[in-house]
């Protein structure tokens, strides 16, 4: 079984590495033991994390893997300028203008106005301003037409703009698929191979885990906790399926997977996307408090929450060996530090 998981691996990153990429972190990242968290969870779990929040460039997170595909895609196709736009706080647009300020490229973000963006920037905005993106904010029912009227203006300019966008959730299923390689590789050198693999997020991430675990033949579960409610979970299980596909196609491959084949709950997800949740927030003081190590309360409080509450309820196994994907989200603790401080400051410390 070894041997033909490393040939699988290997099998992997040769498919990806025909793909224009861009270097934009040191890997593997870490995959650290967390014994002090999984005693306070308890039920014998034997829980280790996936640094993706120490992808090693602008704060981290899981996006720059995912972005040195995007980003060679674009050079590649001779893109000279990058847009994006998603919520003034996103991590994802934070990622993009850090790997655009490595690679030289200018970067426009057209971001959601909200409660999290009045005032001085903080947080992930702050530092999409420090990795010097040109920022534009905008009503959150303006912001597809603000993002056309960039590109265009851009054009106009003699620019060749590189939009990110839904096309580039493939590209984040190849780069989760080589994570879920690397997991396996670390798991099995230490002796212990992992029987659940868990994430917060629903789309090109957890797609890619998915993927990885179908053409490694690693027959573990990918578990996703979702950080936003949703009305319709069969269209976004949906969604991620075809980022799967899609990614097995990139690779030369061909993978049918359905709505049917992605796992993700919105149960831990709270009221809004964006809104922290006490579960999330009490997840999130107890990995710092345990572990020395901070998680965010938009997505991986509200993965880590619903990790805990699956492990208590038995929908995890006793004793399993689990890996959460840390996918990164700290500077978020900076721009909801109202909500983090309630969590954060114990009562008997308040005074
Ligand atoms: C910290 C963090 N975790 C998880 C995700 C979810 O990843 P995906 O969009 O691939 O579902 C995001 C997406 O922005 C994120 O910022």
């Amino acid at each position: 079984m070894r041997e033909d998981l490393h040939a699988r691996i290997a099998d992997l990153r040769e498919r990806a590495a025909r793909l224009p990429r861009v270097s934009l972190t040191e890997l593997p990242t870490p995959l650290q033991a967390c014994e002090r968290l999984s005693r306070a969870i308890g039920h014998g779990l034997r829980l280790h994390l996936k640094r993706d929040d120490l992808t090693s460039l602008g704060f981290g997170g899981n996006k720059i893997r995912k972005l040195e595909f995007s980003l060679g895609a674009a050079l590649a196709q001779g893109c000279d300028t990058v847009v994006h736009g998603l919520a003034g706080q996103s991590n994802y647009c934070r990622q993009t203008a850090a790997a655009c300020a490595k690679l030289g490229l200018p970067c426009h973000l057209v971001l959601r106005r909200d409660h999290k963006t009045a005032g001085a920037p903080q947080g992930n905005l702050l530092l999409s301003h420090l990795f010097g993106a040109r920022i534009e904010m905008v009503a959150p029912d303006e912001q597809p037409a603000a993002k056309q009227r960039l590109v265009e203006r851009l054009k106009a300019q003699g620019r060749t703009p590189y939009l990110i966008g839904s096309q580039d959730e493939a590209l984040g299923a190849v780069a989760y698929a080589l994570c879920l390689a690397e997991i396996l590789e670390q798991g099995l050198e230490r002796g212990a191979e992992p029987g659940v693999v868990c994430v917060t997020g629903w789309n090109g991430t957890q797609a890619g885990l998915a993927l990885g675990a179908r053409v490694l033949g690693w027959r573990g579960r990918v578990l996703g906790f979702a950080p936003s409610p949703s009305a319709d979970e069969a269209r976004r299980r949906e969604a991620a399926a075809r980022a799967a596909r899609e990614a097995a196609r990139l690779l030369g491959g061909e993978e049918s997977f359905s709505a049917g084949d992605i796992v993700n709950t919105s149960a831990y997800a709270g009221a809004a996307y964006g809104e922290a949740t006490a579960e999330g927030l009490e997840a999130l003081a107890l990995l710092a408090r345990t572990e020395g190590l901070v998680a965010g309360p938009v997505y991986t409080g509200k993965g880590l929450a619903g990790l805990i509450d699956y492990v208590r309820k038995g929908e995890i196994a006793p004793g399993s060996v689990v890996v959460f994907v840390h996918t990164g989200g700290t500077p978020e603790v900076f721009a909801y530090h109202q909500e983090v401080s309630q969590a954060a400051v114990a009562p008997e410390h308040a005074t």
